[in-house]
């Protein structure tokens, strides 16, 4: 990699997983031997790309300290926040006094454990020289219906949509601008969308489709094949 600006890793990871319907966040459910979140940043060090990796860590969250990681020499707990948003900004000042306006940050959500170094280095790769940055996404296969009400009111052109994944690559001074001027705005559901509103057009670069976030108890058996598949191949 030809990499001459810093980059960063942020972690969301304050969420409470209400939809995965467990009796922990779902950072903490075990797969394949440890928690998933010690999957994601296991694999986030293993890019062996970033400065440090922040992560954001519920207050009332008493499963973090006892995982071996949060005091990793390379990892850094700030507090969450209310939404992810709050949680991503949280972890960005946790940095500050560190990270320049230029670096890179690349945001990855705790609840995707099968992030590989190759999508990682790819979304670096493809963007490093870009002014403002852009997002791991996937194609949508299936076509898309506009709903209301419960009959279909028209169909999305499939060839301009895509699935927003993690990481999301931005400089930390935009983004970080980006998120506080997008405080409490509830259609900020990931960082481009906060640089969109900015006015900045965030460029995607196709992911991987193994890079899926835990979200519903189903997708805890997928993320383990996923993750058998990539020890294997
Ligand atoms: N997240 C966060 N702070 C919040 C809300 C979410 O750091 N206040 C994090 C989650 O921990 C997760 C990522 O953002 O890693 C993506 O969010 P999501 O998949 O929605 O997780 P949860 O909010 O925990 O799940 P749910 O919406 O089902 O409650
Ligand atoms: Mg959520």
């Amino acid at each position: 990699m030809t990499q001459s600006t810093t980059c960063w890793a942020v972690v969301p990871a304050a969420g409470a997983g209400k939809r995965m319907n467990a009796d922990r966040p779902k950072q903490y459910l075990e797969l394949a031997g440890k928690t998933v979140i010690e999957h994601t940043l296991s694999h986030l060090l293993q890019a062996n790309v970033f400065a440090a990796i922040s992560v954001a860590i519920s207050a009332e969250d008493g499963y973090w300290p006892e995982l071996e990681l949060s005091t990793h020499s390379n990892i850094i707990t700030a507090a969450g926040g209310k939404e992810r948003a709050d949680s991503v900004l949280s972890a960005l000042t946790a940095i500050r006094a560190k990270a320049s306006d230029d670096d890179w940050v690349l945001v990855h959500d705790a609840a995707r454990p099968c992030i590989t170094s190759a999508d990682i280095h790819q979304l670096i790769d493809t963007l490093y020289q870009d002014k403002v940055g852009g997002i791991l996404a996937l194609p949508s296969h299936d076509t898309l219906k506009n709903v209301q009400g419960g009959a279909i009111v028209g169909t999305l052109d499939r060839n301009h949509i895509w699935r927003a994944l993690t990481p999301q690559m931005f400089r930390y001074g935009l983004l970080k601008a980006a998120l506080e001027a997008a405080v409490g705005n509830p259609a900020v559901t990931d960082e481009a969308s906060a640089m969109e509103l900015q006015g900045l057009q965030p460029k995607i670069v196709e992911g991987r489709p193994d890079n899926i976030k835990i979200t519903r108890p189903e997708d805890l058996a997928l993320a383990q094949f996923y993750l058998e598949q990539q020890n294997n191949g």
